[in-house]
């Protein structure tokens, strides 16, 4: 399939796509969202795929949506067109895991859309943001919800409510991202740890992440009990009898995803 907004390739068993607006810092448009969701719609049906990576350039991975594109919206059209849920949900049920890699500016929806990825591995040029306030307008996919859960009420609103930009350290002390590396290397250490993640069970890693997500949807015990019942379920798995046998036996594991 051929996009005009991203780029798709694949690295292994790494689906690897770089979100390509230059001129308008990758702001997120319907086209591009339309175009990110199909991509994983590829990469998720593709057995030979374990793992995602979403990024965008060395300046931005996006620089929120598009505000020439949402400057002549009325309440209809944005409620008639399901604006934000129509598409950009898809990356949220996307069953694999996924990483943003972040770069430069990530703000408004382009900080929502590193949010809704399972984790973010971030350059030491990457500024966070949620500025929509200055527009007159608040976060709309995701940013009041997911921030202080990530981050915690105090960081959320000081972000939300101020504008303010925050840089990859304090994101990084902050909870938003779990790696930082140098600009330079921040793709390639990315996709090295995308594609670890990839080698290992696949069935595995996406009930770890199906677990690890439940927690924000239950009451402990109740996620615990879900944690449980996944753990047994595991026990059904040829990948799990291989993970134990190759261990004891010394050798490495050879997984199979079934
Ligand atoms: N939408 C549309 N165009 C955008 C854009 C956006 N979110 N962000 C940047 N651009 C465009 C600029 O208009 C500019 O285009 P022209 O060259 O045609 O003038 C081009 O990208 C380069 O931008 P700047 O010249 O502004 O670059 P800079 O380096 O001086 O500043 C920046 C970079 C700080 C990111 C600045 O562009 C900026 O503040 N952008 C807007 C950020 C923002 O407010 N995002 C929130 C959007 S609302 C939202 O996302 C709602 C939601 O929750 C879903």
């Amino acid at each position: 399939m051929s996009f005009e907004n991203i780029i798709t390739e694949t690295h292994g068993r790494v689906g690897l796509i770089t979100l390509n607006r230059p001129k308008q810092l990758n702001a997120l448009n319907d086209q591009l969202v339309d175009e990110l969701s199909s991509a994983l719609d590829g990469f998720e049906s593709d057995e030979r795929i374990g793992c995602i990576v979403i990024t965008g350039s060395d300046k931005a991975f996006a620089a929120g949506a598009d505000i020439g594109a949402m400057s002549g919206l009325g309440f209809m059209d944005a409620y008639k067109a399901d604006y934000i849920t129509r598409n950009w949900e898809r990356i949220k049920t996307c069953r694999k895991p996924v990483i943003a890699a972040v770069a430069g500016f990530a703000l408004g929806g382009g900080c929502e859309l590193a949010m809704m990825c399972d984790m973010i591995f971030a350059a030491d040029s990457a500024k966070f943001g949620q500025p929509e306030i200055k527009l007159g307008t608040m976060p709309g996919a995701g940013g009041t919800q997911r921030l202080p859960r990530a981050i915690s009420k105090a960081k959320a609103m000081d972000m939300c409510l101020s504008g303010r930009l925050i840089d990859a350290d304090e994101a990084e002390r902050a909870g938003l991202v779990a790696r930082i590396y140098p600009a330079s290397e921040l793709l390639s250490e990315t996709l090295k740890a995308a594609q670890s993640i990839a080698q290992f069970s696949l069935p595995v890693a996406m009930m770890i992440k199906e677990s690890i997500n439940r927690s924000f949807e239950s009451s402990l015990n109740e996620g615990i009990l879900f944690e449980r019942r996944s753990f047994h379920s595991i026990f059904a798995l040829d990948d799990n009898k291989e993970g134990m046998n190759a261990f004891l036996n010394k050798r490495p594991p050879v997984f199979k995803n079934q």
